[in-house]
């Protein structure tokens, strides 16, 4: 595992942006894993500048999200289809077609889920994983008890986790109960992986996850065994370990 601590959440943001570009310029048709939340927005700023500028392009990027909320349209303001076009979609030349994310209004949810596993193996796997942390350890919507065995799958989303994510929707009642993630599995059978925080409220979790025991009660704890695991933090973040 590498450790770089950034100075600034800003810091922090141009660092990642610049390992998943360095890797574009070397690998163009780079299969990336991406994360929404708050922690995203920065790195794909960069990303959009560093496309605007002509140092990147994503024309041979192809991407797999790793979740979506069930039950809401992909034109719902708070869907991370709609957060993913305006953060970065939008504003880069990747091709349509190259984009996946879990479909949560699909009518038959556990045949999505196994059509979302089939697509990453038919695109040789990923090779890139950006990820954030919840503030239970989750990973993607894993959360805490999820075996770490597991492929795409429906979740029942924690109480914490939807109090966390009440600020996208206005209030809590109005977050969705249930979400699609990629498992564990798909989160570990990724060649690389970048794990990413700022911020005091993630000190504890991060703590837990790089230097705590292993264990499904703390499900980024299992990035731990992950051989290509790189994490960027801010001081912040950092302050617990
Ligand atoms: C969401 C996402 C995760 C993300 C986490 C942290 O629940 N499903 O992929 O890592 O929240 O979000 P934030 O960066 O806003 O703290």
């Amino acid at each position: 595992m590498r450790i770089y601590v950034a100075d600034t959440e800003d810091e922090m943001a141009y660092h990642a942006a610049g390992v998943i570009s360095d890797r574009l310029i070397k690998y163009p048709d780079t299969t990336l894993g991406l994360a929404t939340g708050g922690t995203m927005i920065g790195p794909y700023r960069y990303l959009v500048q560093m496309y605007e500028r002509g140092i990147i392009s994503f024309k041979s990027v192809v991407t797999f999200n790793l979740d979506e909320y069930v039950g809401i349209e992909a034109s719902h303001p708070a869907s991370f289809h709609h957060f993913m076009y305006e953060h970065l979609f939008e504003h880069i030349d990747i091709l349509p077609q190259n984009v996946h994310i879990p479909d949560g209004m699909a009518n038959d949810i556990q045949a999505e889920c196994k059509r979302y596993d089939c697509a990453i193996k038919e695109h040789g796997g990923i090779d890139l994983q950006i990820l954030g942390i919840g503030l239970n350890g989750h990973i993607g919507f894993n959360e805490p008890g999820t075996p770490f065995g597991t492929t795409t799958h429906v979740v029942d989303l924690t109480e914490t986790t939807r109090a966390a994510n009440a600020r996208f929707f206005g209030s809590v009642e109005d977050v969705p109960k249930q979400a699609v993630t990629m498992g564990i599995k798909n989160i570990m059978q990724s060649r690389s992986i970048i794990l990413m925080a700022s911020g005091e409220a993630k000190a504890d979790i991060i703590a837990k996850a790089l230097t705590g025991p292993v264990t499904q009660r703390v499900p980024a704890s299992v990035l731990q065994l992950h051989p290509q695991l790189t994490v960027i933090l801010d001081r912040q973040a950092a302050s617990s370990m």
